[in-house]
């Protein structure tokens, strides 16, 4: 099936998410239960600074569809840069794209990535579901542990290429929580386990987002050399506070990201 608008994009994505991290449909379905509608504050991708791939590359299928680039964020010592883009839509989840700068590597990281980049047929770049199209290259599971060394970013994006790293239950939707710790208190009441790194919860009412995670499933990736169990994606909660004009806020705050971020380490 020819992806070529955004719901469709938009439910092929959850699809595979779902599918690849079924934690992430066992605690929305635990919401359904409960009787809670679960709406998607936002989805986020990764992907690399190389002109051909490149955050704004990825950004153009969104464009086209109704999204605008909102803000930008750096995040100096993971030496990654994003950027959100929101659609005219408040109720479609707004989109975040981060890209990890290769110049700030050293010569074997880049060496490394460039390879896998010089994979990708241009043709796939263009198509309006490359962010979704999995990992368009091969890799060792060897190459995989030498980037992790360096960046468990660069790792991930090595294992898995391109699709959502993670979707974002919007907390003030939740209408059977008070708030983003009483979520957190039921999502491990059900077994599951939070990234802590940070503190559980990343942020706070005084910048206007509150964000918490739960730590990546594992998932069985093929490598070149073998088959191995890798972290693959988590679930994210994030709770909004209005700012001084009485609008709920709609950005992100790097400083909780930064943390959020370390949600697919090895070793949690
Ligand atoms: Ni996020």
């Amino acid at each position: 099936m020819v992806i070529a608008t955004l719901p469709d994009l938009l439910d092929k994505m959850w699809r595979d998410y779902a599918t690849m991290n079924p934690q992430a449909l066992k605690i929305h379905n635990l919401f359904l239960e409960r009787g809670d509608q679960v709406q998607n504050d936002h989805i986020a991708f990764r992907t690399f600074n190389h002109p051909k791939v490149s955050v704004d590359v990825l950004a153009n299928p969104f464009l086209e569809s109704g999204y605008t680039y909102r803000q930008d964020y750096h995040f100096t010592e993971k030496k990654l840069y994003a950027k959100h883009f929101e659609h005219t839509d408040a109720q479609m989840p707004k989109i975040f794209i981060s890209e990890l700068k290769l110049e700030e590597f050293d010569e074997d990281v880049q060496n490394t990535v460039n390879q896998l980049v010089d994979q990708v047929p241009d043709y796939i770049t263009q198509q309006f579901d490359f962010c979704s199209k999995g990992r368009p290259w091969e890799v060792s599971y060897e190459t995989y542990k030498k980037l992790q060394q360096k960046s468990e970013y660069a790792a991930w994006m090595a294992a898995h290429g391109y699709r959502p790293n993670h979707f974002t239950v919007f907390v003030n939707a939740l209408t059977s929580f008070d708030d983003i710790r009483e979520v957190n208190k039921f999502i491990k009441q059900n077994g599951f386990k939070m990234n802590d790194s940070g503190g559980e919860v990343k942020g706070s009412k005084e910048v206007y987002l509150e964000q918490s995670s739960t730590l990546a499933d594992t998932v069985e990736v093929d490598f070149s050399d073998g088959t191995r169990s890798v972290p693959a994606c988590y679930y994210e909660f994030a709770q909004r506070y209005p700012q001084s004009d009485g609008e709920l806020y709609q950005g992100f705050v790097a400083k909780s990201a930064d943390k959020i971020f370390e949600s697919t380490n090895k070793n949690q």
